[in-house]
């Protein structure tokens, strides 16, 4: 029996804040932390969004300082439990009925909100419904709201000591974002129709449930939990040549979300080094037999990826400069690439995976439900491979990595079958002048806007578990 674990939204799901006593603590906490009245007309809509993400908007950058942030919350938290008293808090009942209805039934119940901490937990004070909440998982820990449940998730596991398989996460918000956070995460999700978006709107992002109001919410809930069909999670493809930071970037992300990361890359190069270690010629006939016979696998040991190659750990084996000389040639042929792809989309085929490489996007997964393609200009990926390089091979020249990248570029993006290429829907990442965390967050904004713009048939595939 499945534990289940129901992640509720609170304004707009469970109770609604006056407007303009909400205003008036966002009005006070800006004059005392920023100064001046603060400039709404930055902001289209603050439904769906975390407080930290309303905040960004407001400053008109993404790139908000901790200490400024942390001055923000703090001011906040102090004005909201000031100013929003119980009179300004309007409960709705039928909300009231469905926790206690899934308190009954022995589920566990976490705030899932984009609510500042405190500012979060007064509102539920308030109405007395902060008792029928274990824990809850807000908008200040995380940039981005699509990562909120990997958080609740992690908890979940920790302290309900189930494994994953055996944990049913439901959401209920009343904004798409609520339902999209949960899509990307497999989650089921209850969407409903008290905050500002109509039933019929909230129906066109498919959420496992839709109700008008949580007094329907008890019927829909037994009927998610009585099923056992969940949704996939997303596979998200990205591409882009050597230095461009797609290895580092795909990796974080797929931490962040809870996904697997794939490196393609490290494939083609394991069956390099069996090629060059059995002296196998060049050719796509010989080449074909030795990817049928050899056994490449990528296993996830301790949080890193490491690639063995016939029960052998190669991982460093297949950096060193002979294999990355060889790689892009033996890459290009038909043969090799046809076994990679098959593995690779086997590997995929469940979603729930970041994959890089050359050709994620145009030819393992032409429907990735997400692709990105990242550039950067050619001396910046030079001095970064150097950097990475210099001390295993400390005589190596920004000049001959430089030399060696363009070559690498030049036959991966002109090779007849599967070059590295953009794909038309993918998102253009320049790396050039941005840090690690900014590409993991601009990529983040875009599976946002995807999924909020898409009616894309490979979301809603099911997948029985
Ligand atoms: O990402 P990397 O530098 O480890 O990749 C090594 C080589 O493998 C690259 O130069 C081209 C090839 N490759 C490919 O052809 N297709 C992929 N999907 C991934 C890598």
């Amino acid at each position: 029996m499945n534990t289940v674990l129901l992640l509720v939204d609170i304004d707009g799901t469970l109770l609604r804040v006056d407007r303009k006593v909400t205003r008036q603590v966002w009005s006070n906490a800006w004059e005392e932390v920023v100064g001046g009245s603060v400039p709404w007309e930055r902001l289209d809509t603050a439904a769906g969004k975390t407080d930290f993400q309303i905040l960004s908007q407001l400053l008109g950058s993404s790139k908000v300082a901790w200490e400024i942030r942390q001055q923000f919350f703090d001011a906040l938290a102090k004005h909201g439990e000031y100013l929003i008293e119980p009179s300004a808090i309007t409960l709705y009942t039928e909300a009231l009925e469905f926790l206690r209805f899934a308190r009954d039934y022995g589920m566990h119940l976490a705030v899932l909100s984009g609510n500042e901490r405190r500012c979060g937990w007064h509102k539920l004070r308030a109405v007395e419904l902060e008792g029928y909440f274990t824990t809850g998982f807000f908008g200040c820990d995380a940039v981005e709201r699509l990562l909120i449940p990997a958080r609740a998730l992690q908890w979940a596991q920790q302290y309900l000591g189930r494994s994953r398989d055996h944990i049913t996460a439901v959401v209920v918000g009343d904004t798409p974002n609520d339902v999209i956070a949960a899509r990307v995460h497999g989650l089921r999700s209850i969407a409903v129709a008290t905050g500002p978006y109509s039933y019929e709107k909230l129906l066109e992002f498919r959420p496992t449930e839709c109700v008008r109001h949580l007094g329907e919410g008890a019927v829909s809930l037994r009927r998610i939990v009585t099923t056992s069909v969940m949704e996939r999670r997303l596979i998200i493809a990205i591409d882009g040549p050597a230095g461009s930071g797609k290895t580092t970037t795909a990796r974080l992300l797929a931490e962040r979300l809870g996904y697997t990361y794939i490196d393609t890359g490290a494939m083609y190069r394991a069956l390099t080094l069996a090629a060059l270690e059995q002296q196998i010629p060049l050719t796509n006939d010989a080449l074909a037999a030795l990817a049928e016979r050899v056994r490449i696998e990528l296993r996830n040991e301790g949080g890193s990826q490491r690639t063995y190659l016939d029960g052998r750990d190669v991982t460093e084996r297949i950096r060193q400069p002979d294999v990355t000389a060889l790689v892009s040639q033996v890459s290009s042929y038909p043969s090799v690439r046809d076994a990679m792809v098959r593995i690779q989309q086997q590997l995929g085929q469940h979603g729930g995976i970041v994959m890089d490489g050359r050709d994620i996007g145009t030819a393992v997964f032409p429907d990735a439900d997400v692709k990105v393609f990242m550039t950067a200009d050619l001396d910046v990926r030079a001095q970064r491979r150097l950097a990475e390089l210099h001390q295993s091979n400390p005589t190596l020249t920004f000049e001959q990595v430089k030399q060696q990248l363009q070559q690498r570029d030049m036959l991966d993006s002109t090779r007849q079958y599967n070059p590295l290429r953009k794909a038309e829907d993918a998102l253009v990442v320049d790396t050039t002048a941005l840090t690690i965390d900014e590409q993991v967050e601009s990529i983040l904004r875009f599976i946002r806007h995807r999924l909020m713009m898409s009616n894309s048939p490979t979301l809603s595939d099911a997948r029985h578990n």
